[in-house]
């Protein structure tokens, strides 16, 4: 391991320790808070070890047109701020990142805004953001010699863990909250080979057993916990700055469950500062469903001090999570950045996620809080007319298809959910229908919209 390169620095107490030093369950044995990796070399101004940010601009574009394996990765082709790894030939690669930004001209457009784009993660290898987190640790744990690696998920994690392990040779066991993740997910980790176990708990329960298995048992943990996951996953963040040739969007707005990847961006943006790279920093929001909503509360109630968890409930299965691992270092982003944490109801996601579908691009459910989040922040007046904003979707649309199909069908929502806004989520549903197998039938389906579908 590089451990004269980097560290890891606890969150709470400020501890430090050697990489190869943390406990199985990543927990600082001082205090319990988490860690996260630092690289001691590079605060010191004029130092051989600081990264030079105007020649790796030019290196990183160079590499775009490399054929080098590890160039067509977006994690690793800005290796230089994440060097990690005893040798970079172990990095374990599917050719993570170089995620599409897409422009949201329709959604911009209803919200009165100049400059909106989606920075979808979701068309990563196997369809969600943890696929940037997952090669680095993945690959720390190889290096290191495992060869077990273990998380708790509610589906995207469990995914991208066992495709990586797989092709690293390495075995891999998840942990799922049984009946609560999205069929898409569950065949994945089936897929890649990994032992399954739906637990009779949920999210937080799962990562509660893990936790005592990996101190028992010689299996490298791969949850958010892992300082290492962070890593790869600030990456979009060199991604998004990049695409806007270093000059920063004003708002990043990023759902919130376990709180790892709002972490992780806001680790990003801020290394990007420290080393000249960018000259601010970009607001950065984190947005909740309403029945899963421990940071949301938490803002409200002592502006993201303390938090208390909550049972969570949401049909946004991946960020039902009532007790959130990376809070603090989340909470800590919010403010630094001058963003907001907010939450969304059931119905203004289900709208928010048919929105996206009508601009062609699709996203699971958690990802849509975003658009809908950011619905709100425009409402009140936070985020304004000529404001740059990148909303990050986090998975791919395939991976919750039954929400998509109960949505249309008009079987998703309650009542009592739908009552509130009955008139935007008519005028978005494209339920099936059936005909005769005739021209003449098919015609008259479509006669029978004309005019009513805008
Ligand atoms: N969006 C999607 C699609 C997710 O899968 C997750 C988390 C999040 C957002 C929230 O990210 O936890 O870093 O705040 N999914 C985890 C999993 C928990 O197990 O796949 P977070």
């Amino acid at each position: 391991m590089n451990d004269n390169l980097h560290q890891l620095r606890c969150f709470g107490c400020g501890a430090r320790i050697r990489g190869d030093q943390a406990a199985p369950d990543f927990r600082c044995v001082v205090c319990g808070d988490l860690f996260e990796v630092e690289y001691p070399g590079w605060s010191q101004r004029g130092g051989t070890d600081r990264p030079n940010g105007g020649a790796l601009k030019w290196l990183w574009r160079e590499r775009k047109s490399s054929s080098e394996l590890l160039d067509h990765s977006g994690v690793w082709r800005f290796r230089e701020l994440l060097p990690i790894l005893d040798s970079f030939g172990n990095a374990v690669t599917l050719r993570e990142g170089h995620t599409p930004l897409y422009h949201l001209p329709r959604a911009a457009k209803a919200l009165g805004l100049d400059q909106l784009y989606a920075k979808h993660q979701g068309m990563n290898p196997t369809g969600s953001f943890k696929d940037t987190g997952m090669t680095a640790a993945l690959s720390v744990a190889k290096e290191r010699g495992f060869e077990w690696v273990a998380c708790a998920s509610t589906g995207n994690t469990s995914a991208a863990m066992a495709a990586y392990a797989a092709r690293a040779g390495m075995r891999s066991l998840v942990l799922i909250p049984e009946g609560k993740i999205a069929w898409g997910k569950l065949s994945q980790a089936m897929d890649y080979g990994a032992l399954t176990c739906q637990v009779k708990t949920d999210f937080d329960g799962c990562l509660k057993v893990l936790t005592e298995i990996v101190r028992e048992a010689p299996i490298y943990l791969l949850n958010s916990v892992n300082p290492y996951r962070l890593e790869g996953q600030k990456t979009p963040a060199f991604e998004i700055a990049e695409s806007f040739d270093w000059h920063v969007p004003d708002h990043i707005i990023v759902p919130g469950g376990n709180l790892g990847n709002s972490s992780a961006l806001g680790k990003g943006f801020r290394e990007l500062k420290e080393l000249g790279m960018i000259s601010r920093l970009p607001k950065i929001s984190v947005i909740q469903a309403e029945g899963a909503n421990p940071l949301a509360r938490s803002f409200r109630a002592n502006g993201g001090t303390a938090l208390e968890p909550v049972e969570a409930h949401t049909r946004a299965t991946a960020i039902r999570i009532g007790n959130p691992a990376s809070w603090r270092k989340a909470s800590q982003v919010v403010i630094e950045t001058g963003g907001w944490c907010l939450d969304v109801t059931e119905g203004e996601i289900a709208i928010a996620k048919a929105e996206l579908g009508r601009e062609g691009i699709g996203s699971e459910p958690a990802s849509a809080v975003t658009l809908a989040g950011l619905k709100r922040l425009v409402a009140d007046g936070r985020v304004h007319e000529s404001d740059t904003v990148v909303l990050v979707l986090t998975g791919h649309t395939l991976k919750d298809a039954d929400y998509t199909i109960d949505f249309h069908r008009g079987k998703l929502l309650s009542d009592a959910e739908a009552a509130p806004k009955a008139a935007e989520i008519e005028a978005l549903r494209r339920d099936a229908v059936e005909v005769e197998g005739s021209p003449k039938a098919v015609l008259a389906a479509l006669e029978a919209v004309k005019g009513r579908w805008a």
